[in-house]
């Protein structure tokens, strides 16, 4: 008896065949809506039903029965079936179907060849982190990349091809003050030391003389005319203050674990603005205003006179002209059917701009029109509710940030297991400190801001990485107890099962098991609904949940019984607890661990 992956899409798919089968008038208009459903009454429900019949002045429940009847046999061999209230169809997973479900998806790679049909065939361009040059990174910084990098690897493991583009602000107006800073008010030994420390001493002492003192603001200037002009020296400078700065990004993206396929920066695509310009007066989408290059929408309540400036008077590009030319190039160049970029809520009205100002263009032209998402996120805030600052006031630096998670998780760690080495001690803290920070944003919608407050974050009770990482380790733990002196594999193999005895696993029968194999059956729903949405933190609450119901199961039930059956499916359980445990964690960007 073949068991799908996405149960959900698969039975509503199965139920617009009945529909047509049943000989349903109109069968094609008729949506199932198929959704998990509160367990109590089944798994799965069918909500459409209602709608359909309403719509056409038929009766629900004679159209449900008629859908019913209609049904394959394998269908009605895998579910309990029935009708609820005026018309809902209810779905139970027959313990069976559950058994073999979880034998099916027994490994990282058989998940995700399920998963993979999710997106098959997309490809999608990932706009993330995209920090500006020769500033620190700070802990504003940290939601974007997070965020960006569980997308990516969601969205990769559902199948689509993901192209990850870090688009740095890298030709700014903040270059003219840098380099008359470089120049003048350098001091070579902290440059040496701590080279992103000091441009941005640089770029502040240029900004606060520039204020003094017009002369030094004139000659500010005419360092950026001269670097746009491809003077000779001051593109080395612009050259050498971007490659300092993003040797300082790659030490936090190497620790955070994140990675680009390109770091195409706004430098990038000053060739080619002028076809922008060019085409968009062209379209007569563009028109001049008191010497600048703009775009109104007559259509929308406030950009049809608020304009969309996408060249400055002075003749010089912006932020517009840039993001432009790289919507083309990323459907031209890459043939990105999809292009995500993700930013704080405050440039939602310029990417609104840009996103009517690429579709109208697009068309104009005939080039194809990508589907786009503006994933923006809230703000991270300090305990007293206010945007998170040190006490001196500064923003945090996210190098200090995560040396501090570090710090305060080695405390903890040694707190709890002082007899394990201080290496192991050393790298569980890693894995704890970096997954609680990273773990905090990402079990948050991401639309909403947050209170930042250690001890919540690295709590071993609620939804925090600490409770999760140790379930997962409590699960490796059993593993080997019950091979003494067996090597555990290494985490990211997340297939630890004694799989001999799991053909011997009967179907889950207890109240306890049943709840379990049912949570971990949820995940293809879960992780289809978060992908879709582009949330992590549906993923996270699964996770929260799916450990809930795993403790409750091992309270309630002994795993290493006398029974080979019994025993095989309690085992066949807590395997694949830790393998959706351990996927879902890994897809969040989380190291998990063995022990801890
Ligand atoms: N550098 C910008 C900032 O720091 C973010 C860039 C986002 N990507 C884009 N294509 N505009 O706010």
């Amino acid at each position: 008896m073949p068991v799908s992956f996405a149960i959900a899409e698969d039975l509503n798919a199965t139920l617009i065949a009945a529909a047509i089968a049943a000989g349903l008038a109109d069968a094609a208009a008729f949506a199932p809506e198929v959704r998990t459903a509160d367990p109590r009454h089944g798994d799965f429900q069918a909500n459409g039903v209602l709608g359909y019949a309403k719509a056409r002045k038929l009766n629900p429940r004679a159209v449900a029965e008629q859908l019913i009847a209609a049904l394959p046999p394998t269908t009605r061999e895998q579910f309990d079936v029935s009708i609820a209230g005026p018309g809902f169809i209810n779905f139970k997973l027959k313990p069976a179907t559950l058994l073999a479900w979880l034998k099916t998806y027994d490994s990282v790679e058989h998940l995700k060849s399920g998963a993979s049909g999710f997106y098959q065939g997309h490809r999608h361009v990932v706009d993330f982190s995209s920090p500006n040059t020769a500033k620190q990174l700070h802990v504003g910084h940290i939601r974007g990349m997070v965020i960006g990098e569980a997308i990516c690897r969601l969205l990769a493991f559902c199948g689509s091809a993901v192209i990850r583009d870090n688009h740095i602000g890298d030709w700014g107006t903040q270059f003219g003050k840098l380099i008359w800073g470089f120049k003048n008010l350098r001091n070579d030994s902290a440059l040496a030391t701590d080279p992103l420390e000091e441009l941005e001493r640089l770029y502040k002492a240029a900004d606060a003389a520039s204020k003094e003192n017009p002369a030094i603001l004139d000659a500010a200037r005419a360092e950026l005319v001269t670097l746009q002009a491809g003077d000779p020296d001051n593109l080395a400078l612009w050259h050498k203050i971007n490659a300092i700065s993003s040797g300082a990004f790659s030490e936090i993206y190497r620790q955070l674990d994140i990675r680009f396929d390109h770091q195409l920066g706004e430098s990038f695509y000053n060739d080619k603005l002028q076809r922008v310009y060019d085409e968009l007066r062209e379209a007569g989408l563009a028109e001049d205003s008191q010497g600048a290059l703009v775009v109104f929408h007559p259509e929308h309540p406030r950009f049809k006179t608020q304009p969309f400036i996408i060249r400055k008077s002075d003749g010089a590009s912006n932020y517009a002209s840039t993001d432009l030319a790289t919507m083309l190039y990323r459907v031209e160049h890459f043939k990105a059917d999809a292009i995500a970029i993700l930013t704080d809520t405050r440039q939602t009205d310029h990417f609104e701009q840009l996103w009517l100002t690429a579709q109208k263009w697009f068309a104009k032209k005939g080039y194809p029109l990508p589907r786009f998402e503006h994933v923006t996120f809230g703000s991270i805030l300090g305990e007293d509710g206010k945007a998170i600052k040190t006490r001196s006031g500064d923003p945090i630096k996210l190098k200090a940030l995560l040396a501090e998670a570090e710090e305060r998780a080695f405390a903890l760690v040694t707190e709890k297991s002082p007899e394990i080495p201080e290496a192991e001690r050393r790298d569980i803290a890693n894995a704890v400190g970096i997954g609680a920070v990273r773990y905090a944003d990402l079990a948050q919608n991401r639309s909403s801001d947050y209170v930042f407050t250690w001890d919540k974050i690295l709590s071993f009770e609620g939804n925090t990485a600490p409770y999760l990482l140790y379930a997962v380790a409590r699960i490796h733990s059993i593993f080997r107890k019950l091979a003494p002196g067996a090597q555990t594999p290494p985490s990211s193999s997340a297939t630890v099962s004694d799989r001999p005895s799991e053909s011997l696993a009967t179907a889950p029968e207890t109240d306890a098991e049943l709840a379990l194999a049912r949570k971990l059956a949820g995940f293809p729903s879960t992780l289809q609904l978060t992908t879709t949405q582009l949330r992590p933190h549906f993923l996270c609450t699964y996770l929260y949940e799916l450990a809930g119901e795993f403790s409750s199961f091992y309270v309630a039930e002994k795993v290493i019984v006398d029974d080979p059956a019994v025993r095989a499916r309690r085992l066949l359980l807590c395997a694949r607890t830790l393998l959706i445990l351990e996927t879902g964690l890994h897809l969040l960007g989380l190291r998990t661990l063995t022990r801890m």
